[in-house]
């Protein structure tokens, strides 16, 4: 649906400004009704990126095609609904009115967008602030209403810059189960954003962008597994078995309140928990850490800053 290949951006320089290269040669695939998100941190090139997908910018060299033709074309526009990363609205507007509007610009029916614009209010939890202007909108709102010009036209292609910013949690669990929608109904969707923990819950992959690099295209699980991710075995004694004694045999663990806690990886699981039944150990826990990817972008930022990278 969206290919990159060896995209690269620098932006000129001018009398007294260095120029910045943005990007350095990007490539990958987004496939047809998959949702990929755009991750890496402040920087690293993910608007320059989505405005080079949308046309709104030219790479230096390289080449982006949505459904194989170029952004450029009118009828590649239709297909694609957008939320920019500052979105500007008509302020004097209210919701219904800058629906109205956008819905007119994207050639839309007047009775549709009636329809559409209720259903997205309601979906978005604005009905209520139908005919305020958006000038007295929370930032949380305009964002929401951003959201709601986005999907409007019912677009094939989905190209959210940091959806979630400035969100409440319920405002970000609404837009993660949007994007659920999206995707049940066959939609392609990029979004970007720094935030991993919002990629772990909607995304079938993420595209982790570091100093115009792309560091790694992968499912989650398979980052996950880049990442050396551990599992955390928690085991608790027994009347057969105290805590000094389990922590004896594996002295790598740590204590939690009565229990020891150890770390493994998935491979070697099995036969400790084996082996610690048998000891007489209780099987307390076994979990996986939270923000494990969080981490994995950590390391790569940092791999590619000793690299001397330019993020
Ligand atoms: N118009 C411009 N002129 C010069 N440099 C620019 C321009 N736009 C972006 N840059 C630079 O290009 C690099 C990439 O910026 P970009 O906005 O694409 O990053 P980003 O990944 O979207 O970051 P963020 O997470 O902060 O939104 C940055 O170093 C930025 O300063
Ligand atoms: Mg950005």
């Amino acid at each position: 649906m969206v290919t990159f290949e060896d995209v690269k951006k620098t932006y000129p320089g001018g009398l007294e400004r260095r120029a910045v290269r943005a990007l350095n040669g990007i490539t990958f695939t987004v496939e047809p009704g998959e949702v990929v998100a755009y991750v890496g941190p402040n920087g690293a090139g993910k608007t320059t990126s989505i405005n080079i997908l949308l046309g709104l910018l030219r790479p230096s060299s390289g080449r982006v095609t949505v459904g194989g033709h170029l952004p450029t074309e009118a009828s590649t526009r239709a297909r694609i609904g957008y939320l920019p990363e500052r979105p500007y609205f008509y302020e004097q507007l209210s919701a219904v009115e800058f629906l109205r509007l956008c819905g007119k610009l994207s050639g839309l029916e007047a009775r549709r967008i009636a329809q559409r614009t209720d259903e997205l209010l309601d979906r978005l939890a604005l009905s209520e602030a139908r005919h305020r202007r958006l000038r007295h909108f929370s930032r949380g709102m305009l964002q929401r209403i951003g959201l709601a010009q986005a999907l409007l036209h019912d677009p094939d292609l989905l190209v959210l810059d940091e959806p979630m910013s400035g969100l409440d949690p319920i405002g970000r669990q609404l837009v993660r189960e949007m994007l659920g929608e999206a995707k049940t109904r066959g939609k392609t969707v990029l979004y970007s954003s720094h935030i991993l923990a919002d990629a772990e819950l909607v995304a079938d992959r993420a595209a982790v962008l570091v100093g115009g690099e792309l560091k790694a295209l992968a499912s989650l699980g398979e980052l996950r597994a880049v990442s050396g991710d551990r599992l955390e075995l928690v085991l608790g004694p027994t009347p057969r078995v105290t805590r000094e004694e389990i922590a004896q045999r594996w002295p790598e663990g740590r204590a939690v309140g009565n229990d020891w806690a150890l770390s493994v990886d998935e491979g070697s699981l099995q036969l400790i928990i084996t082996q610690a039944i048998s000891r007489g150990a209780r099987i307390v826990q076994v979990l996986r850490p939270q923000a494990p990817l969080e981490e994995t972008l950590i390391r790569l930022m940092r791999q590619s800053t000793e690299k001397g990278g330019n993020a």
